[in-house]
């Protein structure tokens, strides 16, 4: 009889989230959802932050129904005010988290000659201030315990400029520098920072997009897998990040996109 540890035993002390609290920012839609479900899945309890109730409410039930801890938290990061509300009542239902996703964001598109002060600060506000708010609320509270983990979702757009990368596209970029920031700020405490960055996915983000099958299978084209991504793509990758595993990974960007980088 081996007395090599069981399948289940290795692969849990790897990935095991179990006592993890996690709070996932747009975790009520798209990728942002999928994550949630993995890492709640993975044993994390788990605070989803977005503004419509019902999608809140739904994605709560789903978890619950797999047996997992889920709350939800309605509440517009558009706003730093709105932020520091939202943050305290995210760590109001499992307590202060361990894990902080923030896959919430807005892709708004205009043209570059349109892009107007308006369309540039609300973009600025969700993609990359309720982040970074979100990081200084959470991260020095993680580093004093020791362990922490923030994952950010970046975009292609944080690399290279194409369908009108206009605010967004800065926004990501910002996005991949915070997390270097961030992981040289903590990670010798054992809080780790890094960016996930999708290829396209097939989310209500890009309904407009989606809907014209000729880009989509023009997307598709530019990956070496030959497909798009869904939502599911990230599980893995965000309970590798969340978990004791990933304690010497920091500071990166990974890249989750079928390849549409590499050429
Ligand atoms: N889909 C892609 O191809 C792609 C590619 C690269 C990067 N990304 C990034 O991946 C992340 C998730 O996008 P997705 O494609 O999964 O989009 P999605 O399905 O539209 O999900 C966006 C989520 O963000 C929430 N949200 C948006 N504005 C908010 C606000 N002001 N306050 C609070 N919550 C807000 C939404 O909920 P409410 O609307 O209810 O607030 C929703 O839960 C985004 O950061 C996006 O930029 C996506």
């Amino acid at each position: 009889m081996s007395d090599r540890p069981s399948t289940a035993a290795h692969l849990s002390a790897l990935f095991s989230l179990e006592g993890r609290v996690a709070v996932v920012t747009g975790g009520s839609s798209g990728i942002g959802r999928a994550i949630a479900e993995a890492l709640a899945r993975s044993g994390a309890a788990v605070v989803l932050v977005a503004r419509r109730e019902p999608e809140l409410a739904a994605t709560v039930r789903d978890l619950e129904a797999h047996g997992c801890r889920a709350a939800r938290v309605s509440a517009d990061l558009g706003s730093r005010e709105g932020v520091q509300r939202a943050a305290d009542r995210a760590a109001e239902p499992f307590g202060e988290p361990d894990i902080l996703v923030n896959a919430a964001g807005i892709n708004l598109r205009p043209p570059m000659d349109a892009l107007g002060e308006d369309v540039w600060d609300t973009t600025m506000a969700v993609n990359l201030d309720a982040p970074f708010l979100l990081g200084q609320r959470f991260g020095p509270g993680m580093a004093e315990r020791g362990f922490g983990r923030i994952i950010h979702i970046a975009s292609q757009q944080a690399f290279r400029a194409f369908v009108t990368s206009g605010a967004y596209g800065v926004s990501k970029a910002g996005l991949v520098a915070l997390a270097r920031s961030q992981a040289e700020a903590w990670s010798a405490r054992g809080l780790t920072a890094n960016a996930l960055v999708p290829g396209f996915v097939m989310t209500p983000l890009n309904a407009r997009l989606s809907s014209d099958p000729e880009r989509v299978a023009a997307l598709a084209a530019r990956t070496m897998t030959g497909r798009n991504g869904v939502p599911d793509d990230f599980a893995g990758a965000a309970v590798f990040l969340a978990s004791a595993s990933s304690a010497y990974v920091t500071g990166q960007a990974i890249f989750v996109d079928g390849g549409f980088s590499v050429h």
